[in-house]
């Protein structure tokens, strides 16, 4: 049932250009609109929002992280991201006119339901995104938006991310739609990218031989740091999920340009650092911060791992290990810089002699609060 392959993580990394492509079909028609027509709350009702917040829990919040960056571009909308475990504790400020989306592959997490109970006894609207049918937190929502990952065995999740991803996008472009926000001509591009994007995720698959041969080198290390900015933020704090739940290794995800307000005192001789690189078109500031980020870090010792852009030449110079992706529009990139790290993760914990498919402690389905 592992279709050949050592173990179930590596099956469901493998299979992630299919749970991408799955999760996107029937969703746009060919002149590049959305359908989602399962959405049971009125398009009205969407028009009217005035603010979105995204509850979830672990790698799914990461999810969340990711999609904040999307809808606020794209929509216009306001969009708070909370830990599902922290949601209803404070007291969150919640009405009819807010849509809160609740993210979860299993659909049974006690976190993300307690959050979307209290958000619904708050009289809010409550969108599950969701890989598991009929489950329990899509019942209990207002609407769901089904991924279509297939089953996920493995505790560490991987197809089901990238699935929210393409969720989450299409949410946001549906709000975009829905409420005429102007759809130029990066929108276009975006759905266009969208549409080919399980291509892109099967080209980096075919690539990550020397990532392998990277992490297996890096068996007796430590700790590891992530660095990444704006979505590559959250791409780097799942790096570091997937390594410290795989590997039990210390790893921790910063945004880059909090470097320099502490964390860089962090930085040693041959101290591995993953950096994942924004495209040098489009928001080319934050390209050209991050390499010099690289920079620095690399004057003080650190052995830097830079996931870039194919064509990106400006950092070769920089890097010790270069991992390369396909050229993808920002917002997207994650789609595309997630799969080295978890490919990363499942290699270090194998050679670290670790249980890839059931990490110690951890349970796939976590129905306690
Ligand atoms: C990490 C991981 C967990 C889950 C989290 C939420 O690899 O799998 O962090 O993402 O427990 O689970 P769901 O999505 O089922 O609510």
């Amino acid at each position: 049932e592992k279709g050949g392959y050592d173990y179930f993580m590596l099956k469901e990394i493998a299979e992630q250009p299919k749970a991408v492509a799955d999760t996107l079909l029937g969703r746009i028609d060919a002149s590049g609109s959305l359908s989602l027509d399962e959405l049971r709350i009125p398009d009205a009702e969407l028009r009217e929002a005035e603010k979105v917040v995204i509850v979830a829990c672990g790698t799914a919040f990461h999810a969340g992280l990711i999609a904040k960056y999307a809808i606020e571009h794209w929509t216009r909308i306001p969009c708070e991201v909370e830990l599902a475990s922290e949601f209803r504790y404070r007291d969150p400020i919640l009405d009819a006119r807010t849509l809160v989306v609740a993210i979860s592959q299993s659909g049974e997490t006690m976190d993300t339901l307690m959050a979307l109970r209290h958000a619904r006894e708050q009289g809010a609207k409550v969108l599950a995104i969701c890989n598991t049918n009929g489950s329990t937190i899509p019942r209990e929502s207002d609407a769901v938006l089904y991924t279509h990952a297939g089953p996920e065995v493995a505790v560490a999740s991987t197809k089901a991310f990238l699935t929210q991803l393409v969720a989450c996008y299409l949410v946001a472009l549906y709000l975009g739609q829905v409420r005429g926000t102007k759809w130029g001509d990066e929108i276009h591009a975006v759905v266009r990218e969208l549409a080919r994007s399980a291509e892109k995720v099967e080209q980096v698959l075919e690539t990550m031989e020397p990532v392998r041969a990277l992490a297996r080198s890096l068996a007796d290390k430590n700790t590891v740091l992530f660095l990444g900015r704006h979505v590559g933020y959250p791409v780097a704090l799942e790096g570091a999920l997937k390594l410290k739940e795989l590997a039990y290794m210390h790893a921790e995800g910063f945004a880059a340009g909090e470097l320099k307000h502490g964390p860089i005192a962090l930085i040693e001789e041959d101290l591995p650092v993953v950096v994942v690189v924004p495209s040098p078109r489009g928001r080319s500031v934050l390209h050209d911060k991050i390499v010099s980020n690289i920079q620095e870090i690399r004057a003080r010792g650190a052995r830097t791992i830079v996931i870039a852009e194919e064509g990106d030449e400006s950092v070769a110079p920089y890097a010790d290990h270069l991992i390369r992706i396909p050229a993808t529009p920002t917002l997207l990139q994650p789609l595309v810089a997630t799969v080295p790290l978890q490919v990363f993760a499942c290699e270090l914990a194998t050679a670290r002699g670790n249980e890839v498919d059931q990490p110690r402690n951890l349970a796939k389905s976590v129905t306690v609060e």
